[in-house]
């Protein structure tokens, strides 16, 4: 594979919260390259630290939480330094832009669709009068709206949940960010809307050379849209590789847990596996791989002490003891075995 340069690198990112003089260690050590023109999934289940995480990248961690350890490199700065909101005005929305699972949490109820989209391209790119106007309508056509012109017009309580959505992502992707965070983006929205958000998101990136990160808690989502897989949990990311590595060759017992839970694998009539057990408390400090009591196949060294990465090729690595060298052989299941002929056909 040829040397590509990452367009944000985060490296030993730890994040930290305080709650009325107790401190929840959200983020533990994280580091993830970031690569041009690329979608990134990160999965993960609820409270793995997923939205904090990426939250970080544009300075929109809560009051209570800052990023206590590591480094975020941004177009040649370290933007984990950053303290002052106006450091963060310039990158926020502009530069990286982040689209939410509530589209009605980033939408002004009182103000029509189209002088919304408008504000921010007066904002961000400096065109004012009609001219921005055109480039709103645009947008919302460009983002699947029939009807722009009349569309512009209308309030938000006017659309539904999944045009809503496509209004959110026409916001942001009108200061032509350079990555594009979705975070759950259609988590609230119906089977078929989902499909069709992620279709528009995968088009835009195509046509505006976005690099995406998606973010879900699940996994089956992601199997047709991300290039790459990081799996997060109890704030570490404990396997990263490209889809192909993670579908078809995970090594972590966390991602085996996951892919087994896929509706894919299912048999008719049979409820789906989940996972056994609840993630660790993140205000204790946490001896050992945080999965190990949840994993079947966890070694009496998973107690001890947390394991390093293990780089299985040069696109993947897994944070798991079960691929140290000394450890005992321990194959995948043996429905994971067979994903590669269940995802057949889709
Ligand atoms: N403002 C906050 N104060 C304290 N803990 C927080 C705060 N925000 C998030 N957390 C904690 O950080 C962890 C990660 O949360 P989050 O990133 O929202 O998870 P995910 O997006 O993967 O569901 C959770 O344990 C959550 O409770
Ligand atoms: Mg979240």
């Amino acid at each position: 594979m040829e040397e590509r340069k990452p367009i944000l690198s985060a490296k030993d990112i730890e994040i930290t919260f305080s709650m009325r003089g107790r401190y929840l260690k959200a983020i533990r050590k994280c580091s993830l390259d970031l690569y041009e023109g690329e979608t990134l999934a990160i999965v993960g289940e609820s409270g793995s630290g997923k939205s904090v995480f990426t939250k970080s990248f544009i300075g929109m961690l809560d009051n209570n939480g800052s990023i206590t350890g590591g480094s975020i490199m941004f177009e040649g700065v370290d933007i984990a330094k950053y303290t002052k909101e106006s450091d963060w005005l310039k990158i926020r929305g502009k530069k990286i832009a982040m689209v939410f699972q509530d589209p009605m949490t980033s939408l002004n109820p009182l103000k029509t669709i189209g002088e919304q989209i408008r504000e921010v391209i007066e904002l961000h790119q400096g065109i004012k009068g009609e001219e921005s106007k055109k480039m709103a309508i645009e947008m919302l056509e460009k983002v699947g709206i029939t009807d722009p012109a009349n569309r512009y017009k209308q309030y938000p309580h006017e659309f539904s949940g999944g045009m809503r959505q496509r209004v959110v992502i026409a916001i942001a992707a009108a200061c032509f960010p350079k990555i594009l965070i979705c975070d759950e983006p259609t988590t609230a929205l119906d089977v078929t809307i989902q499909a069709q958000i992620l279709d528009l998101i995968r088009n835009l990136q195509k046509e505006m050379g976005m690099t995406v990160i998606y973010i879900t808690h699940d996994l089956g989502v992601v199997a047709n849209v991300a290039d790459r897989v990081a799996v997060m949990y109890a704030g570490e990311l404990v396997e990263v590789g490209t889809a192909e590595d993670i579908f078809y060759d995970a090594r972590h017992p966390y991602t085996w847990a996951l892919l087994s839970s896929l509706p894919q694998l299912g048999e008719k009539g049979q409820p789906l596996p989940t996972i056994e057990g609840t993630p660790p408390n993140l205000y204790n400090d946490i001896v050992g791989d945080a999965f190990a009591p949840r994993n079947k196949h966890a070694l009496r060294i998973d107690f001890i002490e947390n394991p390093p990465y293990f780089e299985v090729s040069p696109t993947h690595k897994a944070k798991t003891w079960l691929l140290d060298p000394r450890a005992p052989k321990c194959e995948a299941p043996k429905v994971i075995q067979q994903l590669r002929s269940k995802m057949k056909g889709r």
